[in-house]
């Protein structure tokens, strides 16, 4: 019985870490960086594709993109074109964490794929 129940548990977790990630990413970011096209900002898979090139270990990824959104600068920037064709993003003020687990939902979606977008 306890170990059903530490499953359970332990499986719910997972699956609301999951959620979150997800949530966080489609709740702050899809406004501007709608995930195939480009409308007010480039979509989240002409940055993604940018990311991979520059960035190709999920590490590298995830630290520089944190990093670039928790102060979007255009001395930083990959992306000098997006600058040039939308103007600098703006300062969102998330804290590091957050981007951290935002940046690594957006390494480890398939965005062209069918995924959960709740
Ligand atoms: C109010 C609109 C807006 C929101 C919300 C927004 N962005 Fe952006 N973002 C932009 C625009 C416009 C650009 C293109 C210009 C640029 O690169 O600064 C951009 C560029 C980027 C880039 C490319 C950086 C580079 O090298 O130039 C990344 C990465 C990024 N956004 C991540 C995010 C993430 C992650 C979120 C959610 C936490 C987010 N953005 C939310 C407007 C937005």
């Amino acid at each position: 019985m306890m170990k059903q129940l530490f499953l359970f548990l332990a499986f719910t977790s997972l699956l609301t870490a999951g959620d979150n990630r997800s949530l966080l990413f489609h709740g702050n970011c899809v406004t501007c960086h709608h995930e195939q096209m480009s409308i007010s900002a480039p979509s989240t898979n002409e940055i993604k594709k940018h990311y991979l090139q520059a960035f190709p270990q999920r590490e590298d990824f995830v630290s520089f993109m944190s990093e670039w959104v928790l102060e979007p600068k255009e001395e930083t920037s990959i992306m000098l074109d997006a600058i040039a064709k939308y103007e600098l993003m703006p300062l969102l003020g998330f804290d590091k964490e957050t981007l951290k687990d935002i940046a690594g939902y957006i390494y480890d979606t398939e965005f062209s794929k069918k995924h959960k977008s709740f």
